[in-house]
């Protein structure tokens, strides 16, 4: 199985973004995990097309947006031509998230679906659950980087990790919120295949290669 580590580029120094990136390049297996958030969907804003478009100038890895956004129909449309890997929405901002879901595989390979923790995981459906291609389970509450882990995340990975198997679904499992070399190896084992570091990775500056490899 597939052990990706997706840097959150919101917890890196934006003032020496290339030279973070021009790291990271240098490190197998990492997608590159973009934070977009509104200030209305969470209390936070953080940065959109602009800074994706310089990030995917130097980016050697795949790009994989995190909407945080309460319009997603603006942002499917917006972000079409960004080449990215992965397109991941909160299912709490989709009144239809069945119909967007499959509008939205049009135009992107591959198209993700997460939930806040308060969120109750029956609201994806078995039609959802066998055409998303990855499944964002948060946490942490949307909208920091930085929090701790809310340990009920395990119970979550538990039940979306047997619904996985029993169906034959497809869909990658990636961890948003809290990770750190402290539970891992504990989130691999639980049936994660993507983990998102913010905080963990980017206060080790100059030892991300020794970071990422305690991670896997
Ligand atoms: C929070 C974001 C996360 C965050 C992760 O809403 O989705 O991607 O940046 O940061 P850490 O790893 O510090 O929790
Ligand atoms: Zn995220």
């Amino acid at each position: 199985m597939s052990k990706i580590i997706a840097p959150s580029i919101l917890a890196g120094n934006f003032l020496k973004l290339g030279e973070e990136i021009a790291t990271l390049n240098t490190i197998p297996d990492l997608w590159y995990h973009l934070d977009l958030m509104d200030g209305h969907f969470v209390p936070n804003l953080t940065f959109g097309q602009p800074l994706l478009e310089q990030i995917k100038t130097v980016a050697k890895h795949p790009l994989d947006a995190h909407l945080m956004v309460s319009n997603p129909d603006f942002y499917v449309k917006a972000l079409r031509d960004f080449n990215l890997h992965n397109i991941t929405f909160h299912i709490e901002t989709l009144p239809q998230p069945e119909n967007f879901v499959l509008s939205a595989k049009k135009d992107y390979k591959s198209v993700g679906l997460s939930l806040r923790p308060s969120t109750s995981e029956t609201v994806f459906t078995h039609n959802l659950l066998s055409n998303i291609d990855l499944l964002l389970i948060m946490s942490v509450e949307p909208g920091f980087a930085g929090q701790k882990f809310i340990e009920s995340t395990w119970d979550r990975m538990a039940y979306f990790k047997t619904l996985k198997k029993k169906h034959n679904y497809k869909y990658q499992i990636q961890v948003d919120g809290g990770v750190s070399d402290k539970n891992s190896h504990q989130l691999f084992e639980a049936g994660a295949e993507n983990l998102v570091t913010g905080s963990y990775l980017f206060r080790q500056t100059g030892k991300y290669l020794e970071a990422i490899q305690k991670l896997r």
